[in-house]
């Protein structure tokens, strides 16, 4: 079964109860995406699929036939950054690092679906322009939990890279 990963074709040939986060990791290499809880519930295993979100413990490999599949090592790499993996490291958007590959994957999706005017559960007005408040980037990267404490750091990073963009 072919599936895109990082730019880089492949097949998928292995156990079809192999979860995307185990095919990353374990065939792949690709460690950066991170098994935290397994069970969908802390985000760092998020990764971008066709460009949307999903927390890749809780879907499987097989379920990706001919999908284009991004990484954190997709994104960028420490001599070539993505904006936002350089506005974490300006802004300290981390302590010991492993929820950041899940919270970058995230915010990246997250600015694309505001930017498609994608409401989020505090938007006061569903029908009106999306304007990301901190409250708004604290909502829908709700599902990225960071045990550290990071969240003030991280919401400056966003910010900085949403006013980049505007
Ligand atoms: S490891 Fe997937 S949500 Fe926690
Ligand atoms: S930086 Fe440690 S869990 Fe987020």
């Amino acid at each position: 079964m072919p599936l895109t990963i990082n730019g880089t074709e492949r097949t998928f040939d292995g156990d079809p109860r192999t979860t995307l986060l185990d095919y990353l990791r374990r065939d792949c290499n690709l460690t950066g995406t991170k098994k935290g809880c397994d069970h969908g519930q802390c985000g760092a295993c998020t990764v971008l699929i066709n460009g949307q979100r999903i927390n890749s413990c809780l879907t499987l490999a097989v379920m990706h036939d001919g999908d284009a599949i991004t990484t954190i090592e997709g994104l960028g790499d420490p001599q070539n950054m993505h904006p936002l993996q350089a506005a974490f490291v300006r802004h300290d958007g981390y302590q010991c690092g492993y929820c950041t590959p899940g919270q970058i994957c995230s915010a990246k999706a997250m600015l694309d679906e505001a930017a498609l005017g994608w409401p989020s559960f505090v938007t006061p007005d569903i029908t009106g322009e999306v304007r990301l408040t901190r409250d708004e980037i604290a909502e829908r990267m709700s599902g990225n939990l960071c045990r550290c404490g990071a969240y003030s750091n991280i919401v400056d990073a966003i910010v900085e890279i949403m006013e980049a963009q505007r």
